[in-house]
């Protein structure tokens, strides 16, 4: 990794001391040495002391697969807890207003709603999908600044990944800063940069379900139609859900479309920029896209963590997990787990197990717009290997101060070529 600071004191704490979840060391890439650290050392590694309390931080591609997988015993429910170390939570605990988005419950309530808008990913709709995603993507490119400064975040990772979610939603795409804000104000939460404020942020997502409201009744009484709202309003067990079960549904939508595949078009440029020999692998054989598309999914990995709440006592490589314990499963860390991904740190095109990666989850919370993401990804690289030599990073990118989030808000680049 570009910033990793390799002689650190930090690397000498002793290891009950160790937090990991500390959000800046996200931003400055401090954190993977000392995720190597645990994951020789104390894989299965428990903090007694943090900003969000004692957790325990499981750091091994297999040990993470075992928590990930055992939905009975480590829940993501929010009434437990949720799904980020955070306690703030998404939405603070206002009366009415709590925020319970699919991801964040168990079964059987997690399964009614994933089912409801499985759809919008079947074979038929990334089909679809393909042209349109296609037309935007080059339209975007050709709209390019030639010889000159920009930022990659603001005029391609953004732009792109607001114009499919308003197609997702079919809303109009001059709506599509109002999903960018919704999802910011979602996902930024009390001590992360950006965050607003309480109230703020209550007043924001109130006005986030007022405008799909209306969408909702335009819909709801209307024929089908082949969006995530109609979708949610036709099925027999989504329709009359209450109006902040629908608002929760659709905020894990726009989140999830949203920070994570922006995230990883940045990383795309920081990737190139670092391993050029990758870069010029794939422009020799175009066959190498979908391979590249997954190895920068893993090496960037959008998100580094998801918490789950132990239901009942577990036994992890020989350490007791009480009933009622948070732990987090360091996705980050196991995508550089050098017993699956040997030198993890860089990006290697003809890595024989990329599909091994953990960006997406594994068990029933498995993202569900992974192939929508990757239609994207590799769209982009299509469109950019057809246009441009290359894009040149002209400094560091700027990160964000999360360990929920691995982004970047500046990717300062020119196109070569
Ligand atoms: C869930 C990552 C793109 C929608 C998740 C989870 C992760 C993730 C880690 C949670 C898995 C778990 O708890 O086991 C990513 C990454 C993406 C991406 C790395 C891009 C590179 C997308 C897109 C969409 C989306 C484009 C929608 C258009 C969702 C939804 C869930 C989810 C709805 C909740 C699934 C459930 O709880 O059943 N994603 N995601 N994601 N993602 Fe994604």
């Amino acid at each position: 990794m570009d910033t990793v600071m390799q002689n650190s004191g930090l690397l000498d704490i002793p290891l009950d001391r160790l937090d990991v979840s500390q959000h800046h060391l996200f931003r400055t890439g401090e954190v993977l040495p000392l995720f190597a650290r645990l994951r020789r050392e104390d894989p299965v590694h428990y903090c007694a002391q943090s900003q969000n309390g004692p957790y325990w931080s499981v750091t091994k591609h297999e040990d993470i697969m075992k928590v990930d997988t055992n939905p009975k015993v480590f829940s993501s429910s929010w009434e437990n807890g949720g799904i980020v170390l955070d306690d703030a939570q998404a939405i603070p605990p206002v009366k009415d207003f709590v925020i319970s988005a699919f991801i964040a419950l168990d079964e059987p309530r997690h399964g009614v709603y994933r089912r409801a808008v499985q759809p919008i990913v079947s074979a038929d709709s990334l089909r679809s999908l393909e042209d349109l995603v296609r037309t935007r993507t080059k339209k975007v490119l050709d709209s390019l600044p030639r010889d000159q400064v920009f930022n990659w975040v603001d005029l391609v990772s953004i732009e792109l990944t607001t114009l499919l979610l308003a197609t997702l939603f079919d809303v109009p795409v001059e709506d599509r800063h109002l999903l960018r804000e919704w999802s910011d104000v979602t996902a930024t939460l009390e001590g992360m940069d950006g965050f607003i404020g309480h109230e703020n942020r209550i007043a924001k997502l109130t006005e986030c379900l007022h405008y799909f409201m209306k969408l909702w009744n335009d819909r709801v009484n209307a024929p089908p139609k082949f969006d995530l709202v109609s979708m949610l309003a036709h099925d027999p067990n989504t329709r009359n859900m209450t109006p902040i079960d629908y608002l929760s549904q659709i905020l894990v939508l726009i989140v999830g479309g949203n920070d994570t595949t922006r995230n990883t078009m940045s990383a795309t440029i920081n990737a190139i920029n670092l391993f050029p020999d990758e870069y010029r692998k794939v422009r020799e054989d175009r066959k190498l896209i979908p391979a590249m598309v997954d190895e920068i999914i893993r090496w960037q990995t959008p998100i580094p963590h998801m918490r789950r709440t132990a239901l009942e006592d577990f036994q992890l490589r020989g350490k007791l997990i009480r009933k009622g314990d948070k732990v987090a499963m360091w996705y980050y860390s196991g995508n550089r787990d050098e017993e699956v991904f040997p030198d993890g740190d860089s990006v290697n095109v003809n890595r024989p197990n990329v599909s091994r990666q953990l960006s997406f989850g594994f068990g029933i919370h498995r993202c569900m717009g992974m192939n929508i993401a990757k239609l994207q990804l590799r769209i982009l690289w299509e469109e950019m290997l057809d246009r441009f030599e290359f894009i040149e990073m002209l400094k560091p990118p700027v990160r964000t101060m999360s360990n929920q989030i691995n982004g970047y808000t500046e990717v300062m680049v020119r196109i070569r070529g």
